[in-house]
Formats: C-alpha cells, structure tokens, sequence
C-alpha cells in the first residue's frame, strides 16, 4: 500500500458485505473452473492446446498436491467445450480403481453422452484392444481426462494404459488421453511401455512465479475492499512458495483477520496468523522440493 494513504474505517453493513466477498473470492476448497478467474496457467494452457492438436499424441499433467492441476484441466475442459462442440468432453477420477473399472465408467459415460445404446462392461474382461475397439466405434473426437492417475497404483493397470495410449495413436483414433497426477506417477507412466515416449508430453506445474502471486492476491483483496501493508505482502509471498492453494488460504484467512478487526488493511500479523490455516504438508513439500519451485510459467 502506498504510505500515506488513508484508508476509510468500515462500516457495519460494510463489513458483511465484505466478509460474503471474501467468501465468494477465495476458494481453497474448490478448484478453479472458470478461465478469467485460473492465474498464471498461460504458458501450461497453450502448451496442452498444442498436445491436444497433434495428432497421436496426448499429455499427462503432473505436479504436486494444490499446484492447481484440477483448476487447470477444468478450465481447458470448459473452453474446449464451448470452443470445440463437436469433441465430446468425459473427465474420471482414477480412485484407487482398475483399468478394467475406469475404463467400464467412462465407456458408459461416454455412449450416454453420445445418446448411443449403453453396453455393460461390468462382466468382460475388458482389454486394451477392447477399449480401442469401442472407441473407435464411436467414431466422434473425445478427450478424455484421468484426474487423480497416481492413485492407481497396480503397475499392471499402469501398463495397460500405457499400452492403450500406443495403440490408440498407432491406429489414429480421434481419442486424446489427459492424465493428471504426481509427478512419480509421471515418470512411472513414461517408463510403463518403451513407445509412450513418443506418444506422451509431460506438461509440469511448477509454482506461480512472484509477479503472479502479487497479482493474485493484491487484486482479489482489493475485490473484497482490502489494501495491503508492503511487508505483510512480502511476507505473504514468501511463505506461500508460489503455491496456489497456499495462496488462496493466505488470502482468505488473512482477510477475514482483518475484519473481524474492522480494518481495512491488512497486516503482517494477519499474514503470520492465516498462515497456520495452512495444511503444514504443503509448505514442506513446496519448501523442499526443487522442482516445484523451479517456476515454468
Ligand atoms: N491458477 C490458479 N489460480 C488461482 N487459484 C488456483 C489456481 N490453481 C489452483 N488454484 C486453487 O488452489 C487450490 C488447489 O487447486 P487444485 O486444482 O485442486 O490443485 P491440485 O489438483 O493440483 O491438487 C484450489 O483452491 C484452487 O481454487
Ligand atoms: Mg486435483
């Protein structure tokens, strides 16, 4: 905040209208689904249009817990889907399943949506083959998002859909395959079958870089009628690491603290204070690992 710069007391009415904002504003619980709300996500977003363009080729999105890899994907999804109508649009969560259980759920999911006769997979033994065979079959472009990938942790399902992924390309199926996962279950892909590699792009999400968190944080304060003190935003910034779920708990808390102070502005104290609000799991992993504060974007 500019010194000097006097700051009206809120009012009452003021207050609650401000604490809603804050409410509406930040959203830590939540991922990101709409594009004009998704920080910092530019160069991660023209990277997966182009996977997403050529073809025989998808992506696998990988980062670390709250590095925004659902906000990411969702947002893709949403503009996909109101650019490019004619790709059906399925998105799973890989919940500790099989390949044989998600492929069942989303071959089902995708006939429904297709408004085509539904077939039961529940009782076969469904292979990689089978799975190429139906969506081919389908004859339509789909994209096909696997959140949650490193939950899936018997290599041989790993294996299987790396397998998929190869045939699918060999063959030239409209189909792409976006995972989302850790960056383990990334490499642990990349390694299932030697010719995933030419199939596959990693795209990594790494930390908002400085200039992104700033924007973030002082333009949604400034949204729910808050300023910021010059040191509480370095320190905010610092202990967030560039996380963005960091930096959605940070803003949150922080505003709240300070008005349930009455004030407008808010202080180092509300900073250190909102802080502890965060999950201490992610402030080790982002603090110790180098990847994740090597910023890409
Ligand atoms: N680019 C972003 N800009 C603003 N907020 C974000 C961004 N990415 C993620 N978030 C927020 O961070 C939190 C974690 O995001 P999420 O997409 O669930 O992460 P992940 O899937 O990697 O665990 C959510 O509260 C989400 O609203
Ligand atoms: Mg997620």
């Amino acid at each position: 905040m500019p010194p000097g710069n006097a700051v009206a007391i809120p009012t009452k009415d003021d207050i609650r209208a401000r604490l809603q904002d804050v409410e509406k504003t930040f959203t830590p619980g939540t991922p990101v689904s709409s594009l004009t709300e998704l920080v910092g996500r530019e160069a991660s977003l023209r990277e997966l249009l182009s996977v997403v363009a050529s073809p025989g080729r998808h992506a696998f999105i990988a980062g670390g817990r709250g590095t925004g890899k659902t906000s990411m994907v969702s947002c893709f999804l949403d503009c996909a889907s109101r650019a490019a109508p004619h790709i059906t649009c399925v998105r799973t969560n890989c919940e500790n399943s099989s390949f044989k259980a998600i492929w069942s759920k989303v071959l089902r999911r995708t006939l429904a949506l297709l408004g085509m006769a539904s077939t039961q997979f529940d009782n076969v033994d469904l292979s990689c083959l089978d799975v190429e065979f139906e969506l081919a079959r389908m004859k339509t472009p789909l994209l096909i998002v696997f959140d949650n990938f490193e939950e899936i942790l018997n290599p041989s399902d790993i294996v299987q859909f790396a397998n998929l992924m190869k045939v699918i390309s060999d063959n030239a199926v409209d189909t792409k395959l976006i995972l989302v996962g850790s960056p383990g279950a990334a490499t642990q892909f990349k390694r299932a079958h030697i010719s995933v590699q030419r199939h596959l792009q990693i795209i990594p999400l790494a930390g908002l870089p400085p200039v992104k968190v700033q924007e973030f944080l002082v333009g949604r304060w400034r949204r729910c009628g808050l300023e910021i003190m010059d040191d509480a935003l370095s320190l905010a910034m610092e202990l967030s690491c560039g996380l963005p779920y960091s930096c959605q708990v940070v803003g949150k808390h922080a505003a709240l603290l300070a008005l349930s102070q009455k004030r407008s502005v808010i202080t180092v104290a509300d900073v250190a204070e909102a802080m502890k609000q965060v999950d201490e799991h992610f402030l080790l992993v982002s603090a110790i690992n180098p990847a994740f504060n090597k910023r890409n974007d």
